[in-house]
């Protein structure tokens, strides 16, 4: 059935730089989930893509073709517009964890469905199961649920939301035909409708340790995503954030979920970090249509009041955990010290090598072992100062001092959000409120 002509003049049409009808993107769909296409003509078509580009409408068509392979969550009990958040995935990236409760206690539902750890980035799922009891395999009626009573909830994506998105995905992982700006759209906002969210946060990172490695990519891929979202009825908004270094100071996962629980509670709270967190917060509260003078304060009341951390831990005790258990939550007690080699300014810090390290740590020694990030870039440091923290014995300090660079001079500082891109609708704010 893979020679049916009409497939392989899709394919030489794709090939030769032309643009596939709706029609046709819903019949590839359709037939490679149903198993009538097999894996070879989408690889090539996937190829054509990756070289080739895709148009908007083609971008579109497969998208909407995906989110119609599986089943579509909706909320009809919530109380309000559904905030979702995507994260493209990066190093010490603890945003979720604190974003999600702090959004709900201003008041704004949020589902938000998750990836594992994937190569060198951490996962917002493994972060959450380390403490002790929590479960994040929700069936989609449980999610809904959790999202409707208590206004929050953190999952995994249900093997019923975008089947499609999976074997395709799996596809592209072994054909190189990942890194397509059309298809990596296709797949993070089809699981996004999908999952139900009438508004959508991107956080694109950019940078070293990040898919997108220059901050221009990134827009590119920001934009196309916001203007996805809106072809699906969605309000959405896209941040281009740096990812040269690890972003908050922890990276590991269970030291990550310690790391929100102290921000949460203003324990501790990484300047770098709370940056991001603010950022990702004040998008989420405005496409869900909280009035832009209502943003900051409400953020700010949520947590220093307590109620965010309240929401958290009533996420948690959903989840499976306990109050007790997110409060014992420790690193592991072996801690080692990696130290300057020399004097100097710290210059850069290599993510990807953070990030694998830590994930080593993890591996052997336990969720709560990893990595504190303990001298950023631009820090002045003396032969012999502390750069970091590892907690947990399976990896050497010095190797982990080698993912620091120390130079003479401080590089020019680099903001951490490079570009926020919005919907047509926030510039029309009586219309995005009414
Ligand atoms: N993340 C996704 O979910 N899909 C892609 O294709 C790339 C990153
Ligand atoms: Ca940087």
């Amino acid at each position: 059935m893979n020679c049916e002509g009409w497939l392989r003049r899709a394919l030489a049409a794709k090939r030769d730089g032309e643009i596939l009808d709706d029609a046709t993107w819903r019949r590839i769909v359709e037939g490679y989930v149903a198993g009538t296409i097999d894996d070879a003509p989408i690889a090539a078509l996937a190829m054509a893509c990756a070289i080739r580009g895709m148009g908007d409408a083609e971008v579109a068509a497969l998208t909407g073709a995906m989110v119609r392979s599986g089943d579509v969550l909706a909320y009809p009990h919530a109380a309000g517009i559904v905030v979702d958040k995507h994260s493209s995935g990066g190093v010490g990236d603890t945003v979720s964890l604190v974003a999600v409760p702090l959004v709900a206690a201003c008041g704004v539902p949020v589902a938000k469905l998750s990836g594992r750890a994937l190569g060198h980035t951490g996962g917002t799922l493994d972060k959450l199961e380390a403490i002790p009891g929590v479960r994040t395999d929700l069936s989609p009626e449980a999610f809904v649920a959790q999202v409707e009573t208590i206004g929050c909830a953190i999952a995994a994506q249900s093997d019923r939301l975008v089947p499609a998105d999976r074997k395709l995905y799996a596809l592209r992982d072994r054909t190189g035909t990942v890194p397509s700006p059309g298809l990596i759209a296709a797949s993070i906002v089809s699981k996004k409708i999908a999952g139900g969210a009438g508004a959508i946060v991107f956080d694109v990172k950019a940078g070293r340790g990040a898919f997108m490695r220059t901050a221009a990519e990134a827009v590119g891929l920001a934009r196309m995503l916001v203007q996805l979202a809106e072809r699906f009825g969605r309000r959405a908004s896209a941040l281009v954030s740096d990812m040269d270094e690890p972003l908050g100071a922890a990276v590991g996962s269970g030291i990550e979920a310690v790391e929100a629980r102290d921000f949460l509670r203003g324990d501790d709270r990484d300047p770098r970090l709370a940056e991001a967190i603010f950022a990702v917060v004040h998008e989420m509260l405005r496409v869900a249509g909280v009035p832009g003078e209502r943003v900051v304060p409400a953020a700010l009341d949520a947590l220093e009041s307590g109620a965010a951390y309240a929401r958290f831990v009533q996420m948690i005790e959903a989840q499976g955990g306990t109050r007790d258990a997110v409060e014992r939550i420790a690193a592991h007690p072996a801690r080692s010290s990696a130290l300057a080699p020399c004097d100097g300014v710290v210059t850069a810090i290599d993510a990807i090598a953070i990030g694998e390290l830590a994930r080593e740590l993890t591996v052997a020694d336990g969720p709560f072992s990893g990595i504190r990030i303990v001298a950023r870039t631009g820090t002045p440091v003396r032969a012999g100062d502390v750069l970091a923290e590892c907690a947990g014995t399976s990896v050497e300090p010095a190797a982990v001092a080698q993912a620091f660079t120390i130079g003479a001079t401080a590089p020019p500082p680099r903001p951490l959000v490079d570009a926020i891109v919005r919907d047509a609708a926030a510039s029309e704010p009586s219309k995005a409120r009414s």
